[in-house]
């Protein structure tokens, strides 16, 4: 519709319109049935309210379900109004692809975006509007069970992450009626991912310097790639809930960023306003809300049951107003008023998983497990056998705590399915090893996945000695170790990140073999994993990776490709840690070679330091260097050249990162922050020069007001290959403003 028809039909709407319009209800209230998404209570909607004339619905997935939906908010709303139908598809609709602190790590971000692109394109082929992802909660620490949806604990990864999935979504352009796109949420704003101890839903505090620096930075680059709508958090940030944060969601999201789509509240987060403490009534939440500028309303009948009466006065009225255009605005965006049931046509067939799209996903894979030690174990060996032990052996249950909504464990392949490509019969022997899921009982709605594709638990003796005995006939072991899907995720805070006994158990007994053993650790989150290193000759992440892990894997294990990942969050040696992070602001006191017995120092008296794998750690099968060329000072910047040198005889991909350090500033620099990174892929011997262009607003940073600065001085900029590293110093300043 033109500007002028969308404004003639919002005109029209009754003031009971358009409150429905601010209404968002999963696939339970409008008799279709949805996954659980948040707690399952009674909203307390009146007998009245009319669903059809709700604003959006979510988590309904299946066409023929949207189609009958859509029929009848058409056919029964007095304007016609089609609904919004969103989604929680974080990491792929039915391709699902790596976890996204997985995909961080591989630092190919060209490839994040491309299939960021598949998941748009097989949302919309099957009806879907608007995704709640992409997650930019920055997150430091691993208690929290969300970790596996956010990028990491970096902000420039986070930034690019965030540009990345943005742009996939809704092309370069951000024109979202396009055939094949999907409108990006991005979430939760703000600072979900520091609650205080890891727990779910906590308080977050923190300074306003680092909260501009660091952990809004990936929901500004995300709105600055035109993302059209953004969800409030559940947590209180600095003493405020971010629901009914005037400051946070009117200043800075719409003033300071330029944001002007509209702003979701998260599943019942503004009749939590109460919980918090922040209101004593549900007028009073509405009223907070609204004021706070959040346009639609998940999950709680606050708005319907309170907005009719707040707008009588003009003022509530206009606010009101203003919500409804914006989501009226999304929707004219999206095509819908010319083609409310887009995507659902008859002649899309709803196109999901083709070939090529596996294909993106294997490659993923690859470049996004994480290799951590290897003492020359891997790749494998040709014409050596192989015990695959453990539970994911041969676990379809690879996708990871989101996928749940739209995903299908039976379209994965397993890792021993990935192995059978290279492996014979004789040569492969699997063993379950131990029970994984026995540890998690409330499973709900995901029980029967569990029964269907996992089998009945066994005695622990007897799986000891059958892979006992599948590693004595095999050269080397390969054991798949950690945590199972639904102890990472949403409302999963841990306070023990160790592996649980009977993993340690098995892998004792295997050591006691003297085979190679390989650790293939299936997790959302970084765990302690300091005490079973030691009895690993290799280790590799695998994340949750999705459909095509087992491809992918076993690619990575046969040496068909070289791992290239590099961790996106550290895994700390001990919970005592954290947060753990690399970008940390050097003490008065810091630990240096010299004064490692003294007292009075800032470091554990029972801990080292640093983490057992940091931030950017990940080995290759090749090796490579990097060496810094003559940099030059630009307009407004640096330029940075370099090259880098494949050293071995296999082509393989290559991560590099640079790093600076900043002169001395009232605001204290870390000791290092990422800056830039490239993704390579070099030939056997290649060299390649490349650069970098390091602009003044990549160093500048923001104090306590929120005022941003350059300092003028000495920039030592650290290239850093394969965690090796080579610095370069320049003096920078006087830069046009
Ligand atoms: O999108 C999610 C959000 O991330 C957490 N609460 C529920 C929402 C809808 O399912």
């Amino acid at each position: 519709l033109n500007k002028t028809t969308l404004k003639a039909l919002f005109d029209d709407m009754t003031s009971t319109e358009k409150v429905a319009q601010t209404i968002q209800v999963n696939g339970d209230l409008v008799g279709e049935g949805s996954l659980k998404t948040g707690p399952q209570v009674d909203l307390g909607f009146s007998r009245g309210f009319d669903f059809n004339t709700a604003g959006s619905v979510f988590n309904v997935t299946k066409p023929d379900q949207l189609r009958a939906l859509q029929k009848k908010a058409i056919e029964e709303s007095p304007h016609h109004i089609p609904y919004l139908f969103m989604a929680d598809v974080i990491y792929g609709f039915r391709t699902i692809f790596p976890i996204p602190l997985a995909q961080a790590g591989s630092f190919d971000f060209d490839k994040l975006k491309k299939a960021a692109q598949v998941t748009a394109r097989e949302s919309y082929n099957n009806g879907i509007h608007c995704l709640f992802s992409p997650m930019l909660d920055l997150s430091r620490d691993p208690r929290w069970g969300r970790v596996l949806e956010s990028p990491g604990e970096d902000v420039y990864t986070a930034k690019a992450y965030a540009k990345s999935i943005v742009q996939g979504y809704q092309g370069d352009d951000g024109d979202v009626s396009m055939p094949g796109r999907v409108a990006a949420c991005i979430k939760h704003f703000a600072g979900y991912g520091a609650p205080e101890g890891g727990r779910e839903y906590n308080t977050v505090d923190m300074s306003t310097q680092r909260l501009f620096n660091e952990y809004l930075q990936p929901y500004q680059a995300a709105i600055d790639a035109n993302c059209q709508l953004v969800m409030t958090a559940f947590n209180v940030l600095n003493g405020t809930p971010a629901t009914g944060n005037r400051w946070l969601n009117r200043d800075v999201l719409r003033g300071r960023f330029g944001f002007s789509g509209p702003l979701i509240s998260d599943y019942s987060a503004i009749s939590e306003l109460q919980s918090h403490g922040m209101t004593t009534s549900v007028e009073e939440s509405a009223k907070t809300a609204l004021i706070a500028g959040v346009d639609m309303d998940m999950m709680t009948s606050v708005y319907a049951n309170a907005l009719p009466q707040l707008i009588r006065q003009p003022e509530f009225a206009k606010l009101l107003d203003e919500a409804v255009w914006r989501l009226l605005v999304l929707k004219n965006k999206l095509g819908l008023f010319e083609d409310p049931y887009r995507g659902l046509t008859t002649t899309n067939t709803g196109e999901v998983l083709r070939p090529e799209d596996r294909e993106l996903a294997t490659r993923l894979v690859e470049e996004s497990v994480v290799l951590l030690k290897n003492e020359d174990v891997l790749p494998l060996r040709k014409g050596k056998s192989v015990a695959l032990i453990g539970p994911y052996a041969d676990s379809r249950l690879t996708l990871g705590f989101w996928a749940s909504v739209t995903g299908n464990p039976m379209d994965t392949v397993t890792l021993r399915e990935g192995l059978k490509q290279s492996y014979s019969d004789e040569q492969l022997t699997v063993a379950q090893g131990f029970n994984l899921f026995e540890s998690y009982s409330n499973l709900g709605a995901y029980q029967h996945i569990l029964e269907k594709v996992n089998g009945p638990l066994q005695d622990e003796q007897k799986l000891i000695q059958l892979a006992l005995t599948a590693a004595r006939e095999s050269d080397v072991i390969v054991l798949t170790l950690g945590e199972q899907f639904m102890e990472s995720g949403e409302a999963a805070s841990k306070a023990h990140l160790a592996l649980p006994m009977r993993e340690k158990r098995l892998l004792k007994a295997l050591a006691d073999l003297h085979k190679p053993i390989v650790g293939i650790l299936y997790t959302g989150r970084p765990l302690v994993l300091t005490d079973i290193v030691p009895y690993l000759n290799a280790l590799l992440v695998a994340w949750y990776p999705g459909t095509m892990g087992g491809v992918g894997i076993a690619n990575v294990l046969t040496g068909v490709a070289s791992p290239s990942a590099r961790l996106s969050t550290s895994f700390p040696r001990s919970e005592g840690q954290i947060p753990v992070y690399y970008a940390q602001n050097t003490t008065g006191r810091p630990m240096g070679q010299n004064n490692h017995s003294e007292r009075f120092i800032s470091r554990y008296i029972d801990e080292a330091n640093q983490p057992l794998f940091g931030f950017g750690a990940g080995l290759s099968y090749a090796s490579s260097v990097a060496h810094w060329q003559t940099p030059s000072i630009t307009d407004n910047g640096v330029l940075l050249p370099y090259v880098v040198t494949n050293n071995s005889d296999r082509s393989a991909a290559v991560v590099v990162h640079i790093y600076v350090h900043q002169p001395a500033s009232p605001i204290v620099p870390p000791e290092k922050r990422l800056v830039d990174s490239e993704f390579l892929i070099l030939a056997a011997r290649e060299t390649v020069e490349t650069q970098a262009i390091i602009n003044q607003s990549d160093l500048s940073f923001f104090d306590n007001k929120g005022v941003s600065h350059f300092q003028s001085g000495n920039y030592e900029f650290i290239l850093d290959v394969q965690g090796q590293e080579e610095k370069t110093n320049i003096e920078l300043g006087g830069f046009k403003q």
